[in-house]
């Protein structure tokens, strides 16, 4: 019989590829993934240490899968608890005082040893802790057969970021920037293809700043990686995410004019619209500079759509600061953002600064800010109805007969009983919109 593994992913999309890494390595020690936690053997939290109320979630969680284990030991069964994931990595042997129930704490880059921790905790009392960024790379201890588990798959080719944003905690817990090798991420690329995948998203903290060994021996950047990757028969949609907009070279911006599987559309995160603000994130451009950037790519790519993140109440912030943020949004004219209040994370200088901003400050900002950005998504999702767009059908709809895909744009659409199958790219005539999707017919050639 099998043991079953639960995952619980918070937080980015690459905590979305470690669950499935981990979900592959396990599968090679016994564990089948279940997405009923009851009948768990183990269960995986991956968690995200972002912003502080994320980081609560999880003992929140923990509390309850304690409950849980208590009734499973009841029935003479057992459930192992581990942590994985950056609140793991930020709060270490914290996490197993705060949770006691909890076996096993392992950090994003340890978590190829879970098998071996596993073991220790068989053998061992108390919780297990492995917070270590071990020198092999986990890449090279994994599992090789990742096989994609629909048309769009995540490659993760970048980790870490050495940028120290003062708000961030990321350099402190996925550690210091490090990219994978060209030819790596060349197979795993070419291996998601013949399992299915016909998009697919690079993922780095910092992706633009991949800088990996090609396979002449040289350095390659980000856009030499894409014109390869645009060479793999089958793949005919190529994103990455996430941008720093220093890290957005001109070579990069030309790619986007030149590689046709390079889609549209780009999340760019801007934070503030503020000088002062974004120097004191460290975020070391000017809202000017961040202007310029999206010209060039504009120039480039006149059809390009831009996503970004926003923080409002960074402390110092002013009212003409926010006002500033304001502006530049007007300015860009964003199709989708992603805003947040300013959360002081611990050991972040941003967390010490002076001139905190109140709550009630930071609501109001958020809810001025977020009226804009919707009203921007709006007008970007009603333009697009009476064109016809290429879409990429990815899964089921909530009710029978219904698909649902993706533009080029990231714009979900929802067709009815269209006769169309997971992993179809065909065109589709947009017929009407909603807050978060576009609805449509799909067009048959005659
Ligand atoms: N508080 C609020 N938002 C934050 N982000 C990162 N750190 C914080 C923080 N301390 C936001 C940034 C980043 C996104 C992933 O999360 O906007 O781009
Ligand atoms: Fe965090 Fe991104 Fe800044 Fe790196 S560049 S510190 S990941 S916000």
């Amino acid at each position: 019989m099998p043991r079953k593994l639960y995952i619980r992913t918070w937080g980015c999309q690459m905590n979305v590829y470690d669950s499935d890494r981990m979900a592959s390595l396990l599968a090679h020690h016994g564990y089948e993934r279940t997405d009923r936690v009851e009948e768990a053997d183990l269960v995986v939290l991956n968690t995200c240490h972002i912003r502080e109320k994320a980081a609560e979630k999880v003992y929140s969680e923990l509390g309850r899968l304690a409950r849980l284990r208590e009734e499973r030991r009841r029935r003479g069964e057992d459930m192992l608890l581990a942590v994985a994931g950056c609140v793991a990595q930020a709060e270490g042997e914290l996490v197993a005082e705060r949770a006691p129930a909890v076996d096993i704490v392992v950090g994003p880059q340890a978590y190829h040893r879970l098998p071996e921790l596993l073991a220790r905790r068989a053998r061992q009392r108390g919780a297990v802790i492995d917070t270590d960024f071990p020198p092999e790379s986990k890449f090279d201890e994994l599992p090789r057969e990742v096989a994609a588990g629909g048309p769009s798959a995540f490659l993760t080719i970048q980790e870490g970021c050495d940028k120290f944003c003062t708000f961030c905690v990321v350099p402190y817990t996925r550690g210091a920037e490090t990219s994978r090798p060209a030819a790596a991420v060349l197979a795993e690329a070419r291996r998601l293809v013949a399992t299915g995948a016909r998009e697919i998203v690079l993922l780095g903290q910092n992706v633009n700043a991949w800088h990996g060994e090609g396979p002449d021996g040289r350095t390659w950047n980000l856009a030499r990686l894409i014109r390869a990757l645009a060479e793999i028969d089958g793949l005919a949609r190529i994103r990455y995410t996430t941008s720093h907009p220093r890290d957005m070279d001109a070579e990069l911006v030309r790619v986007h004019g030149e590689v046709e599987a390079l889609m549209p559309w780009l999340h760019l995160p801007v934070q503030s619209g503020s000088d002062r603000v974004l120097a004191a994130m460290n975020r070391r451009y000017t809202a000017d500079d961040y202007r310029r950037i999206v010209d060039a790519l504009r120039t480039a790519r006149p059809d390009l759509a831009l996503s970004s993140d926003f923080i409002v109440g960074f402390p110092g912030e002013r009212e003409e600061d926010h006002e500033a943020t304001l502006r530049l949004v007007e300015e860009i004219g964003f199709a989708q953002a992603y805003s947040f209040k300013y959360s002081p994370r611990p050991g972040t200088p941003g967390s010490v600064m002076p001139k905190q901003v109140p709550d009630a400050v930071k609501s109001r900002r958020l809810a001025e800010l977020q009226a804009l950005l919707d009203s921007q998504q709006r007008a970007f999702n009603a333009a697009t109805v009476g064109r016809t767009v290429p879409v990429l059908f990815e899964r089921p709809g909530r009710h029978p007969g219904q698909m649902v895909g993706r533009t080029p744009w990231m714009q979900a659409v929802v067709v009815e009983e269209a006769g169309v199958r997971v992993g179809d790219l065909v065109p589709v005539a947009i017929t009407e919109y909603h807050p978060h999707s576009l609805g449509g017919r799909p067009v048959r050639p005659h």
